[in-house]
């Protein structure tokens, strides 16, 4: 959560740095600013809200070609104007922005900072207060700086001002991510390279427990001891207009829409010109090794690994277990003699996860990475990475993620199976391209989800999703949708478990969709939603071909049983998206969440 960017140049800081947060702002948006340096000074600007909100306070006259930028979502302390970064020690020397949790910040405060008057609530403020400090001590602002961080217990990406010094910025990291771009006589700091994709495309990876001294010339990478270390650059593979919205109003409804193309590009990345399944020999001996699979997710992605969960057993026949990664990382489970842990992640930084992650490396168990975004954390330490390929996914709410990680995962299973000899009579790269068609009748089938958004949604307090076997699962996630961007209680519910408590919830009127892909539990499905219609329930259904009656609201064309999946959660996504536009509620933004938890 929260985003960095920092900008030492020579064109206009202000304007860079605010056009890199609103690229950052999926990361956290309660408040936001920006300090510029210039030779009269640095000057701060913040204030709670977005960063319109920001543009409105800065002042436009005054010049700068240096500065650093922050985008907020509060851990320590309410969303305020005084707890918005960027913050400044006591003296104003400093000043910092910062994304993490520092969590021995009152024990170091009390260690070092007697008599210090804090401004803030935020753990964030004890950083520059340490470097002012330690440089009162003696030390060079670098060493001030090294030394501050090398104390620090947590979780940071962290970049440092000097008003005696105004062209340098100081950046050091550890868990967060950060990264730093480089251009002729230009350097850019960025928590995401997509923020600074409007100066360059060559970016440098920074290890944790490193600083880099940034100046327009130079960027020098160090260890907290202070040795040098070289470090490549390498050049990112994104092209500026996936990160825009287009013609679209929002960028969900955009990231909805291209799911028959992510699904279309992870066909072609995982075929081989024999159009056979391309995947590394490592990952496939890997998986088959497995005595049993973990799978480590969170949100959307615990949902994608619940399906994944079945199409590994039921394609690959190997046990396959699917856990929450926060309740993983405190309470974990037996492990089994041959584990292998795979971690889904859209984003790949999810703080959890990564809990769970450096506990399996101890361990010595292997790891896979299913993420949307090779580089980032979880990738860069797992032992193998398999990517989505879905294209940067902006809106809160995720949708095309969701269904490329199934996708990967179906081309895991059928591939760990034919590995091993299981004998399957399903292609997943053919069943995908069937897939990839019926997502795009959706395209044309709005109007009438729209609709089903108005007239069921438009008002209702809660709703009810309920499905049986994988369709439950989707239920879950269609709930997830609904809760995350209109703020409806919605719950998604086993249908045969309804009747064991949470029946008692359905009155007159309340929404309940169901769902029917699975023709083994389609009519037990019928049968739970006439339990919920005799007491006073207002029914939506959505079915597929094969398990379709006449009077269902919406009937998805058929696909392989084991990626119904992958289309029914379209209806879903679609839905919420327009309940939520109904209810005016900030579609891509929804109040409360960021895209990427890189915390605890
Ligand atoms: C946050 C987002 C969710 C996402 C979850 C896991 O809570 O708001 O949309 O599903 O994190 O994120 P990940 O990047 O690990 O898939």
């Amino acid at each position: 959560m929260c985003g960095i960017v920092g900008y030492i140049g020579t064109a206009d800081a202000k304007e860079i740095l605010l056009r890199g947060l609103e690229k950052l702002e999926y990361r956290g948006y309660d408040s936001a600013g920006i300090a510029i340096a210039n030779e009269s000074g640095i000057h701060v600007y913040k204030e709670k809200g977005r960063i319109a909100a920001l543009r409105d306070v800065v002042d436009t006259s005054e010049e700068s070609e240096v500065g650093i930028g922050h985008t907020r979502w509060a851990t320590h302390g309410v969303p305020s104007q005084l707890n918005a970064h960027p913050h400044q020690s006591t003296t104003s020397r400093f000043t910092i922005v910062h994304n993490g949790v520092i969590e021995n910040y009152e024990q170091l405060r009390r260690e070092y900072l007697e008599g210090v008057e804090m401004v803030s609530d935020t753990d964030t403020e004890i950083i520059v207060q340490l470097v002012d400090t330690f440089s009162k001590d003696g030390l060079s602002t670098e060493e001030a700086f090294r030394k501050t961080l090398s104390l620090l217990e947590g979780s940071y990406a962290t970049a440092l001002l000097d008003n005696t010094d105004r062209d340098t910025i100081y950046v050091g990291k550890n868990k967060s991510p950060l990264l730093i771009g480089l251009a002729d006589g230009v350097n850019v700091i960025a928590s995401d390279a997509m923020a600074m994709l409007q100066v360059t495309n060559e970016f440098m990876e920074i290890e944790d427990k490193e600083i880099v001294v940034v100046t327009r010339e130079t960027a020098q990478v160090k260890k907290l001891d202070g040795q040098e270390i070289s470090r490549d650059s390498y050049i990112a593979e994104l092209d500026s207009t996936d990160i825009e919205k287009g013609t679209y109003p929002h960028y969900m409804l955009k990231e909805i829409d291209e799911q028959p193309f992510v699904i279309r590009n992870i066909i072609t990345k995982y075929k081989d010109e024999n159009e056979n399944i391309k995947l590394d020999e490592e990952i496939r001996s890997a998986v088959t090794d497995a005595d049993r699979i973990y799978i480590i997710a969170a949100g959307t992605s615990y949902h994608s690994g619940l399906v994944g969960k079945e199409l590994i057993e039921k394609i690959a026949h190997i046990p396959v277990e699917t856990h929450i990664a926060s309740e993983f990382l405190y309470n974990m489970p037996l492990l089994s003699k041959k584990p292998l842990f795979i971690f889904i992640s859209q984003s790949g930084e999810t703080a959890d996860l990564r809990g769970v992650l450096v506990n399996v490396k101890e361990l010595g168990h292997p790891a896979l990475t299913i993420t949307n975004v090779p580089g980032s954390t979880l990738s860069r330490e797992a032992d193998y990475t398999l990517h989505t390929h879905a294209g940067p996914e902006i809106a809160v709410a995720s949708t095309k993620a969701y269904t490329a990680q199934m996708a990967v995962m179906a081309i895991l299973a059928v591939d760990a199976a034919r590995a091993v000899g299981v004998e399957i009579d399903f292609d997943p790269l053919q069943e995908l391209g069937i897939v990839a068609n019926a997502m795009e009748i959706f395209t044309e089938k709005k109007e009438v989800l729209e609709e089903v958004a108005r007239e069921f949604l438009s008002v209702s307090r809660n709703a009810f999703f309920i499905g049986r076997s994988l369709d439950y699962y989707v239920c879950m996630e269609g709930a997830l949708k609904l809760k995350e961007i209109s703020y409806i209680q919605a719950e998604g519910f086993a249908g045969g478990e309804l009747k064991h408590g949470t029946i008692a919830l359905i009155e007159e009127g309340t929404p309940v969709i169901g769902l029917a892909t699975q023709k083994d539990v389609s009519l037990n499905i019928r049968g739970n939603m006439k339990e919920v219609v005799a007491r006073g329930a207002n029914p939506c259904f959505i079915s597929m071909e094969g398990c379709e009656h006449e009077e269902d609201t919406v009937v998805m064309p058929a696909v392989h049983e084991y990626l119904t999946p992958l289309v029914s959660v379209l209806p879903m996504q679609i839905i919420s998206y327009y309940a939520a536009l109904h209810r005016g509620c900030d579609v891509d933004k929804p109040r409360n969440l960021a895209k990427s938890v890189t915390v605890e």
